[in-house]
């Protein structure tokens, strides 16, 4: 019985063989389990030296199978290094037109194109962190801790550790902050923009938690509200290519910004298409404003000498009118139709 088993796990030449050899051996119909099941009917002399016997030859043949497998796998690895390679000097194989060709993703596009119109105006990027500390979200712009916009603006707080009495860290609910560290790094004058992902609990056609903005904001002794409508129209008329583009400058309130303005642009909805630039209908693409005299100091800046506008409005809402795009939600689906069909080439 040993003789036999050993010799066919020795001989297993595969894992297939190999379970089968246990099976044979040691599975619950195995040889050694009916000769297990035989101990009942010895007598207590015969099962004293037949009981240890068999376990042994368990042992055995258990080993012997960890044995025989772990020189199968070193077998397999060996085949496959002998047979699989890799020659990487080899040129790359091109793919036909349109076959797993990635596309830029619509907001990818956007973002370029703002930042190249901007750069043009004189306006450089600064970038900040996602998470952001609530001084740099809400206080340093005005916004002090009972002030409502904390919780108008849906924020996502950050859990603490228990015991940590630490005001929660926030996913930035705009990209305001930013202002803020191009403020403190730069100095008066400046003149920068800043794109990125900004968060707020909210989801339906055109809301989603996660979005992009594009912050603007220009420094220096005599900006006024003037420079900001000039520096609006020369990027709408160049974003949406539209010569005549028309913005409105509507009133309104923004703690970081004194007076403050919603800027809407002229736009018509004739037979469901969304046209800029005509017709009778106002659609309202972002804040503005002259920057509080509070901001300014809190970004390290004397209001005393200087003054300066900031704006901020939604990217994905303006690749939504500039491309007509119905649904923001799928932006952020990754379904391969969407992006093949919206996507552009690199
Ligand atoms: N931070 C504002 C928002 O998220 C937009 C804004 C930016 C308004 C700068 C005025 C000045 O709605």
């Amino acid at each position: 019985l040993r003789a036999g088993f050993l010799g066919r796990i020795a001989e297993a030449g595969d894992e297939a063989q190999l379970e089968a050899a246990r099976l044979a051996a040691l599975g619950k119909k195995g040889e050694v389990a009916l000769r297990m099941r035989e101990l009942g009917k010895m007598t207590p002399e015969q099962r004293a030296e037949a009981g240890p016997a068999l376990n042994a030859l368990k042992d055995e043949l258990l080993a012997a199978l960890t044995a025989r497998k772990a020189s199968l796998a070193d077998a397999a690895l060996a085949e496959r290094l002998r047979t699989e390679w890799l020659d990487v000097t080899l040129s790359p194989r091109t793919l036909g037109p349109g076959v797993g060709q990635g596309s830029v993703h619509p907001v990818s596009q956007v973002t370029d194109e703002v930042i190249a119109i901007f750069g043009d105006m004189g306006f450089g990027v600064q970038e900040g962190p996602q998470i952001e500390d609530d001084w740099h979200n809400f206080d340093a712009l005005n916004i002090p801790p009972e002030h409502p916009s904390r919780t108008e603006m849906d924020t996502f707080y950050m859990a603490r550790l228990d015991g940590d009495d630490r005001r929660p860290n926030v996913l930035r609910t705009h990209t305001s902050p930013v202002q803020i560290r191009g403020m403190l790094e730069h100095g008066a004058p400046c003149r920068f923009i800043c794109p990125g992902r900004v968060y707020r609990c909210d989801y339906d056609q055109t809301h989603t938690p996660m979005f992009h903005q594009v912050e603007g904001l220009a420094i220096d002794r005599d900006i006024t509200m003037a420079n900001l409508k000039w520096v609006l129209e020369e990027f709408c008329r160049r974003f949406f290519e539209v010569e005549g583009v028309e913005l409105r400058f509507r009133a309104s309130h923004f703690p970081f910004t004194e007076p403050s303005a919603e800027v809407d642009i002229r736009c018509s909805w004739a037979g469901g298409v969304l046209r800029i630039g005509e017709g009778d209908d106002w659609l309202e693409i972002l804040g503005s404003g002259m920057i509080h005299p509070h901001v300014l100091r809190s970004g390290g800046i004397d209001p005393e000498v200087w003054q300066g506008f900031a704006f901020g409005m939604g990217i994905d809402r303006i690749a939504m009118l500039k491309y007509g795009m119905p649904d923001l939600r799928a932006f952020f689906e990754g379904d391969l139709r969407w992006l093949r069909h919206y996507g552009f080439s690199a």
